[in-house]
């Protein structure tokens, strides 16, 4: 693999092989000594034009267990703030030596523009464009899915036959738009449950049903409900009459929460807004996996960059990781 760009371009070999390393990668991580010696002398640069905790973290949580060295470059405060262009920022990482970018930005598209622009030959991992895409956040949403409906070795196997209901703000979220390539290409049955303002215009050809009752959507009886936060900063209309309004029609309330089929999970990929699309008794239940999703995170990234930067493994490199 030589950039992590989207996932509506992967196949399922790749989605699996993703999935697979990281089950590998979160084996390593129940050990005493969580450092492997993987990555020692790469070197990994998260550039993130938008701001991000967990994401920025888990990045460098992932690139430091795998021993490389991590540069953190965020724009407020940088010379990008002084209007340095996109261009040249990623030049002065090529002359820094940078192996890994891991980018953040605000414009759709820019993760892939500093990958085919030719001003780097570092691997690009996009770790969430405008509203396009966010693939590890989608790999670790399907890691979670996989390991919680499957138990612990669910290696090669993907989500066929699975229902995964995505609840909320897709206009806005590419979130959504990654879990839907990345979903159906593992066999998921995707829906879609949103008010009709908050649902995207070219949604006709996506591989999911649409549905606009969040109370049929849970009769259908999911598997996974993937809530969606609502994104206030992106939204420069109103798409909803009041937030008490869409808590009522679409929260996941206590009342929908014991709606759900016995096994069911909840997702969240944070940060929650606690009381407006899931209440609390949602986000701290049993079913809810929003703190593994976060674990499973790092193990996903580990398995990212192993894959971008180590290459393809030995069976030396298989041992280290058993
Ligand atoms: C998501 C993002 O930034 O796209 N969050 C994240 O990666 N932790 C989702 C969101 O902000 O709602």
């Amino acid at each position: 693999m030589r950039h992590l760009l989207d996932t509506q371009h992967l196949t399922r070999a790749e989605s699996l092989e993703i999935l697979d390393v990281a089950e590998d990668m979160a084996d390593t991580q129940r050990r005493e000594v969580k450092k492997l010696p993987t990555l020692r002398g790469k070197t990994v640069v998260n550039l993130f034009f938008e701001d991000s905790t967990r994401t920025r973290i888990s990045f460098e949580a992932a690139a430091k267990r795998l021993s490389a060295d991590v540069i953190n470059f965020s724009a407020k405060g940088s010379s990008v703030s002084k209007g340095e262009s996109l261009q040249d920022t990623a030049q002065t990482l090529q002359a820094m030596g940078a192996d890994a970018v891991v980018i953040r930005h605000g414009a759709s598209g820019a993760p892939r523009t500093l990958a085919t622009s030719g001003w780097i030959t570092a691997g690009v991992v996009n770790a969430g464009d405008g509203t396009h895409e966010h693939p590890t956040q989608a790999l670790l949403d399907a890691f979670t899915i996989r390991k919680r409906l499957f138990g612990a070795d669910s290696r090669g196997r993907g989500l066929d036959g699975i229902r995964v209901t995505i609840v909320g703000d897709v206009l806005h979220s590419r979130v959504a738009r990654s879990n839907v390539w990345l979903l159906h290409t593992l066999g998921a049955h995707v829906t879609l449950v949103a008010p009709p303002t908050l649902v995207p215009q070219d949604v006709s050809g996506w591989p999911v049903e649409v549905e606009y009752d969040l109370d049929r959507g849970i009769a259908a009886g999911p598997d996974a409900l993937m809530m969606l936060r609502i994104q206030l900063e992106r939204m420069n209309a109103a798409y909803f009459p009041t937030e008490r309004e869409y808590s009522r029609r679409y929260g996941l309330d206590a009342r929908r929460l014991e709606a759900l089929p016995d096994g069911s999970i909840v997702l969240h990929p944070g940060p929650m807004n606690r009381g407006l699309e899931i209440s609390a008794e949602a986000a701290d239940s049993p079913r809810s996996t929003v703190l593994e999703q976060v674990a499973n995170g790092v193990s996903v990234r580990m398995a990212v960059l192993y894959l971008l930067l180590a290459g393809a493994r030995t069976d030396s490199e298989k041992e280290d990781l058993r």
